[in-house]
């Protein structure tokens, strides 16, 4: 397979852990292995007696079952576990698709979302939100796009990068729309949990059509990137199986110490979720300051996750304005080139303590040079 460069990761990949000050990320502050191990008690004991052999290709049965507690309708036979969310989204296009398919997704969107569906050959119909209107979906675009060839559509909320939660009633309504036409629907829930009003949490897609795949992934609202642990809950046991026969291919099984403190960190999910919404919040109330008075810099204020998505007021790329404040300022936001939408916006992250030191840096930046 010939595919495009990920813009974002290439761009993380330059300057993640060189620049003093990041002020983009997606995922949240994290958590030492001592702190997951202390979490259950004999753990630690447990963790050092682990025999670093090859594990159960599905994903060890005490992952799954600590999975399975997200999930309403879900069973330890309705899961697959990853090496990260990104296996999932891979493995998932390739089963399921084949050249000429057609496939729907949201957008902007995490690139892979998309692009692995036009490496195969694909067309991809881009379901776009509206940015004059509070980045809202238009349900009616979404089924007149829908032809004989689709195959899936593609979801993300909460959203990266607008921080977007729809409501529970057109959450509803897409997946009808999708068992109507008897469509897959891949939605990618990897920031569920971190919504700011816990009332306006979507259920999960997987517990309420057959034919959904609910996508999570232990990096992004437990801060445990690190463990490379994501997973497909379904209750499609077919393309389960399907998809169990393609990850041979990927990476076979995962890494047996990683699932062990993904089980624990699941078990006890709770704490560190809470953890992780609390420096949400009060980074949320420092950045809500600096938007009220902010010059160059306006945003709608995102409803869950670590992540918004502001627009650039002056004529200057988004591309270009990055590039001056990390060379300038050590800070680094991602423009939204990385997300082939165009060059007005950039992704902002906080979910990291040190978030205030960024934006003070910013804030300083601004000044001097605005
Ligand atoms: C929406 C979305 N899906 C999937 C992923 C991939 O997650 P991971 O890096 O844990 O595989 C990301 C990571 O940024 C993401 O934002």
């Amino acid at each position: 397979m010939k595919i495009n460069d990920f813009l974002l990761e290439r761009y993380f990949a330059k300057y993640e852990f060189e620049i003093p000050h990041l002020l983009c990320a997606s995922d949240c502050e994290t958590f030492s292995i001592e702190e997951i191990l202390q979490l259950e008690e004999g753990a630690k004991e447990k963790f050092n007696n682990l025999k670093l052999g090859y594990t159960d290709s599905q994903g060890s049965p005490d992952l799954r079952a600590a999975i399975t507690s997200l999930y309403g309708t879900i069973s330890e036979e309705n899961i697959l576990a990853f090496s990260g969310a990104e296996e999932g989204i891979f493995a998932f296009m390739n089963v399921i698709l084949e050249p000429e398919d057609q496939i729907i997704v949201q957008y902007p969107a995490y690139q892979s979302l998309f692009e692995v569906a036009e490496a195969i050959g694909c067309e991809v119909k881009k379901w776009t939100m509206d940015p004059e209107d509070n980045w809202s979906l238009n349900l009616e675009e979404l089924k007149d796009s829908i032809t004989p060839k689709t195959k899936a559509i593609v979801i993300n909320f909460p959203h990266n990068p607008t921080g977007k939660l729809i409501s529970k009633s057109e959450f509803r309504s897409i997946l009808d729309i999708a068992r109507e036409n008897n469509l897959y629907l891949f939605s990618d829930e990897v920031y569920r949990l971190l919504e700011y009003d816990s009332t306006a949490r979507l259920p999960p897609a997987c517990d309420l059509y057959e034919k959904a795949l609910s996508l999570g992934v232990m990096s992004k609202s437990y801060g445990l990137a690190g463990l490379r642990i994501g997973w497909i809950a379904t209750r499609d046991q077919a393309l389960l199986d399907k998809l169990a026969r393609f990850k041979d291919y990927t990476t076979i099984c995962n890494s047996i110490a990683s699932e062990f403190l993904a089980t624990i960190a699941l078990r006890n999910y709770q704490p560190l979720v809470q953890r992780n919404l609390s420096i949400i919040s009060s980074n949320l109330q420092l950045l809500d300051e600096f938007f009220d008075s902010a010059q160059i810099l306006e945003w709608i204020r995102p409803q869950a996750g670590p992540i918004a998505f502001p627009r650039l007021k002056i004529s200057v790329s988004s591309k270009d304005f990055c590039t001056d404040l990390v060379k300038n300022a050590g800070v680094l936001l991602l423009p939204s080139s990385a997300f082939l939408y165009g060059d007005k916006h950039v992704r902002l992250g906080f979910g990291r303590q040190n978030m205030p030191q960024a934006l003070s840096q910013l804030k300083s930046y601004l000044k001097n040079t605005h």
